[in-house]
């Protein structure tokens, strides 16, 4: 396997982790299974990316439409993050990652959102890995919102609108602050975005791969980091500029 380039590193990987389902029903065994199975590879993929020093790794993990799935699935995807917040806490800690949750917090339920709260609040000052977990998360919705807090704040008068530009819009997205993503994986052999970070991905690297979530792995990561790597970034400029702002 060709080496990895460490200075052309991606930033900020975003991921779809699809095909938990079908990975379960491969095997004749209930849905829920191949969630499970998709717990192994957010550990397994979290790991990698500290090894990676990756600064941010954003999972999409339950979808603003994920709610119109069967109410049991839903408590049963629930329950998994809520074990996870649980039982990971401690090596998130020790590992220096920061959590944060993009999304629509208050449509959690509360034993999510409260233990969620607690370990955003004791892993703040990490300064390692920041870890965004996409819950109850939708682009345009994220969008539809920060329009409303910018709208709010020009009528009371804090915000002039004519000073609204790209960077203001950015500081009202859940993800203000961050890199946008350079590179955008999605699992499970679907070429959608699904409304995952439709801001932040427009220069994203999109990367498929046929590979079931709970099938992913460091070495499939590494892999769709070397693709990214392999390609030229233009950023709408000839490919002559780029070369020498973003040399690789
Ligand atoms: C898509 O597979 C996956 C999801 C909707 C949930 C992703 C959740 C996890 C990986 C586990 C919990 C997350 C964390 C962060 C602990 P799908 O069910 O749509 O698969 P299919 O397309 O094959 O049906």
């Amino acid at each position: 396997m060709p080496e990895l380039d460490t200075a052309a590193m991606p930033r900020h990987i975003a991921i779809i982790m699809d095909g938990n389902g079908r990975w379960a029903e491969k095997q004749g065994k209930p849905r829920l299974m191949g969630h499970q199975a998709g717990v192994k590879s957010v550990q397994n993929i979290v790991r990698a990316a500290r090894e990676l020093d990756i600064g941010v790794l954003t999972l999409y993990a339950f979808s603003t439409e994920n709610w119109k799935r069967p109410p049991l699935e839903i408590q049963a995807l629930m329950g998994l993050l809520k074990t996870f917040l649980e039982s990971e806490l401690a090596t998130m800690v020790r590992n220096n990652v920061s959590l944060r949750c993009l999304g629509e917090k208050d449509r959690l339920p509360t034993e999510v959102s409260k233990i969620m709260e607690r370990a955003i609040r004791e892993t703040a000052e990490n300064s390692g890995l920041i870890l965004n977990l996409a819950l109850s998360y939708g682009g345009r919705n994220e969008i539809t919102q920060a329009v409303q807090a910018i709208t709010q704040k020009c009528l009371t008068g804090i915000l002039n609108p004519e000073v609204i530009d790209q960077a203001v819009i950015e500081q009202h997205l859940y993800t203000a602050g961050l890199p946008d993503p350079d590179l955008l994986i999605r699992t499970g052999g679907e070429t959608r975005l699904s409304n995952f970070l439709l801001w932040q991905a427009s220069y994203a690297e999109l990367y498929f791969t046929e590979i079931l979530w709970p099938d992913f792995r460091k070495q499939d990561l590494l892999i769709a980091i070397l693709d990214f790597q392999k390609r030229q970034r233009r950023f709408g400029k000839t490919s002559e500029q780029a070369e020498q702002t973003h040399p690789h």
